[in-house]
């Protein structure tokens, strides 16, 4: 439609029509029967405002999509047509690992694909906009939605957020679907790891290392930003002016939609800063928060705010305008069912393709994180038995609390993967043990006691589950022990405050310890865990995530050598919960155990575990073994802003198997006016490398990575001395220096 159009269509909508717009329902309120005494009563909104609603949120599928947008464009006067909004986080149908998985390929491009991927699944099932990526940067593992992240890092988010925002709107406005991302601003540094718990923090930290994936996330394109449940600075990001508007409106230029969090404008009334939800509205609003997701306050107290001339209607106008926008350009007004039907559904969601995909993606996610005597890969040739043992032996859920639309039928398990290198004779298997069996836990999630007993067997299975799997592990030479947390112990409203693996696992584990046979732990789970006390008994950790659909299939790939692992850890794995939070790039302090000359109590540490984490960022384990020599810079001096050093490495595979090294590159700047970190991530590489090939590899330093927020919380620059690692993880120590003139 033209713009011309588009503005005369929102001239001609009564004030109702446009709070319509700005309301967005969950898919029960269009259910085929009355709905007024189920979803629309427990809300608290009128059945003519359900009727004018603008967007629908997770609903899946041609055929339901399809059936609620007839209804909606039937005898209206002006037929508007619906959006549908979802949360297709890693994949809708074909699910990819977890984001924090993602992370740890350390390959956006490839993501980017999987992304795109994506997009036509959910664009064939009549979904136009995904609630995702999620950006937040992610530093302590308590949080359980570090699963949705892609961790601990700025820059590395970043470039996952640039790409994946690419991948979902590729072909737009034709094909592909918009990108809502979220959780704006600093969600991930919730106190305590705690869900919805509040934030606080000083602006230059915000600025230097919590908004930087956002705004990637923007100028790549981003239609949407979703507003956080959060306080930041004690002000409720969805009605705070200074971060949605005066920096993601204003200094960022974004004329995108923001929406809501799930009922958020409503809990500006729970957090104590509105009074009732008229004033949460009118705050939300003033803070240019467009959209209202499933709560009550748009639909009932806009209208009076604006007749009783405390809202000016421009405020609503401008809103339903951005609404409009995103709806013309997607081209809802020429077919509002865009492209999508049933058979072209059928057609483009799990295909071969696309599971191949999801099969690299997952195999590059995992990380081997310990491989004694390079007991791994395992030849299938050996004349060898294998034990598989462990509640995820032949589990479908693979797919973590996030894949809601996915399937978990469809889902290669572990077994059905291991069968696939090994003949009947030389594979034992046994389930061993739940995943979980703490029932108080479980009733705290607020489980019924069906569904708990769904999960928890009864005492004397379990002693059977166990004895079974002693039994076989004593008969076997190898035993993969496939353990984690369970789906809903990570995700949103999955804070944890002990990050081991459950206690009947590990009892299990114990028993099997006992044999003194080699033990490769496949760990499955959605947030980094404590693996410090099992790590030494264990001759192998792979760190698989929620792998996701063709999960099975890539932990099979790892261990039997098709695929030399090549995943890095983008998220630390703690030594101890107390650490938390634990990152690579901390601050110096005055009392560096590394650098004080102070005697040992007085430093910056604690007396009874190490600073460091069990496993850093970065870091993982691959079949070959890759030597970093030579690190040189073309100049010692950075002679102004527009001047470049080159450092460059030499590479050596010094193994006879090929494979994906991925080079990272961190700065130090050593004095600053804001104290810096011991060492940031600015540049990465995959490179491949031939069975015994050397290379070497350079990056290009420039002044806009010596750049950071200074006192006055403005991008600057300051001369002076710059140390540069490059290396395997950011433990590397190999570093030289220059100073910038
Ligand atoms: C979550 C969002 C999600 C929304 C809609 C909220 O509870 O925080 O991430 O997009 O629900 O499902």
């Amino acid at each position: 439609m033209e713009e011309r159009k588009l503005r005369e269509l929102l001239n001609s909508l009564n004030l109702d029509e446009k709070i319509g717009q700005l309301i967005q329902l969950s898919g029960e309120f269009f259910s085929a029967k009355d709905v007024s005494l189920g979803p629309q009563k427990k809300l608290g909104i009128t059945k003519e405002m359900v009727d004018l609603c603008g967007s629908v949120m997770n609903v899946v599928g041609a055929k339901e999509t399809h059936r609620i947008q007839d209804a909606n464009l039937k005898n209206k006067k002006h037929p508007i047509p619906l959006i549908f909004m979802s949360d297709i986080i890693y994949g809708l149908k074909t699910v990819y690992p977890i984001p924090l998985g993602l992370g740890a390929t350390w390959d956006p491009d490839l993501i980017q694909k999987a992304y795109r991927n994506t997009a036509e699944e959910a664009y064939a099932s009549g979904n136009q906009v995904t609630f995702a990526p999620m950006i937040d940067l992610a530093r302590d593992a308590r949080w359980g939605r570090v699963l949705e992240s892609t961790g601990e890092d700025p820059y590395l988010n970043s470039r996952f957020a640039e790409s994946m925002v690419k991948g979902f709107q590729e072909d737009l406005p034709k094909y592909g679907i918009a990108s809502c991302i979220k959780h704006f601003a600093a969600y991930g540094a919730v106190e305590s790891g705690r869900e919805y718990n509040a934030t606080d923090m000083s602006e230059n930290r915000l600025r230097q290392y919590y908004l930087p994936s956002y705004k990637a996330a923007v100028d790549a394109g981003a239609k949407m930003v979703m507003s956080s449940f959060n306080t930041l600075n004690g002000v409720p990001v969805t009605g705070n002016k200074w971060i949605l508007k005066d920096i993601l409106r204003k200094e960022w230029n974004f004329d995108g939609i923001i929406i809501s969090d799930y009922a958020a404008i409503s809990e500006l009334v729970a957090h104590g800063f509105a009074q009732n939800n008229k004033q949460a509205s009118k705050l939300a609003m003033d803070a240019t928060v467009d959209i209202d997701m499933k709560s009550p306050c748009y639909a009932n107290e806009l209208k009076p705010l604006v007749t009783e001339g405390e809202l000016d209607e421009k405020k609503i106008d401008d809103a339903v305008w951005r609404v409009l926008k995103l709806k013309n350009e997607l081209g809802l007004f020429e077919d509002p069912y865009r492209g999508s039907s049933e058979e072209l559904e059928k057609k483009s969601v799990l295909t071969p393709e696309k599971r191949q995909l999801a099969r690299k993606v997952s195999t590059e996610a995992m990380v081997l994180l310990k491989n004694k005597n390079n007991i791994l890969p395992l030849n299938p040739k050996d004349d060898k038995e294998i034990a598989l043992i462990g509640p995820y032996e032949n589990e479908h859920e693979l797919l973590g609390l996030w894949a809601v639309h996915g399937d978990r039928k469809e889902t290669v398990t572990i077994k059905d993967g291991f069968k696939t290198y090994l003949s009947s004779d030389k594979l034992l298997t046994a389930k061993g043990t739940d995943i979980l069996r703490d029932k108080s836990m479980l009733k705290g999630i607020g489980l019924s006691e069906e569904q708990i007993e769904k999960i928890v067997s009864s005492d004397s299975v379990e002693k059977e589950n166990n004895n079974k799997a002693l039994e076989i592990a004593k008969k076997a030479d190898i035993i993969v022990f496939a353990g984690g947390e369970h789906t809903i112990e990570s995700g949103e409203a999955g804070s944890r405050g002990n990050l081991t693996l459950p206690d009947n696992q590990l009892q299990l584990l114990n028993k099997l310890f006992e044999l003194n046979k080699p033990i490769i732990l496949v760990n499955i789970s959605g947030r980094p865990m404590i693996l410090t006390d099992i790590e030494p008994k264990l001759t192998a950790i792979i760190q698989a995530w929620f792998p996701g659909t063709e999960g099975g299939n890539a932990i099979s790939d790892i261990i039997f050598g098709k695929a030399n692992p090549s995943g890095r850890l983008s998220m630390s794995f703690p030594y101890a919960v107390g650490q938390l939070p634990v990152y690579y790039s901390q601050f110096s302090t005055g009392r560096s155990v590394k650098t004080s000359t102070h005697s040992s109590r007085f430093m910056s540490k604690y007396l009874d575990i190490p600073n460091d984490p069990l496993y850093s960022f970065g870091y993982g384990l691959s079949y070959s073994k890759v030597s970093y020599d030579n690190l040189r810079l073309s100049s010692k001096e950075m002679n102004g802003e527009s001047d470049k050093i080159v450092a460059t490495i030499d590479l050596q595979n010094k193994s006879n198997v090929d494979t994906t090294e991925t080079i990272q590159l961190y700065l130090q700047d050593k004095f600053a006016s804001i104290v810096q970190p011991v060492k940031e991530l600015k540049g990465f590489k995959r490179v491949n490398l031939k069975a015994n090939e050397q290379k070497n590899v350079s990056f290009d330093i420039t002044s806009d990575m010596l750049k950071f927020y200074g006192p006055d919380n403005k991008l600057t620059i300051e001369p002076g001395e710059f140390n540069v690692f490059v290396g395997p993880n950011s433990d590397t120590d190999q570093y030289d220096s220059f100073e910038l003139k």
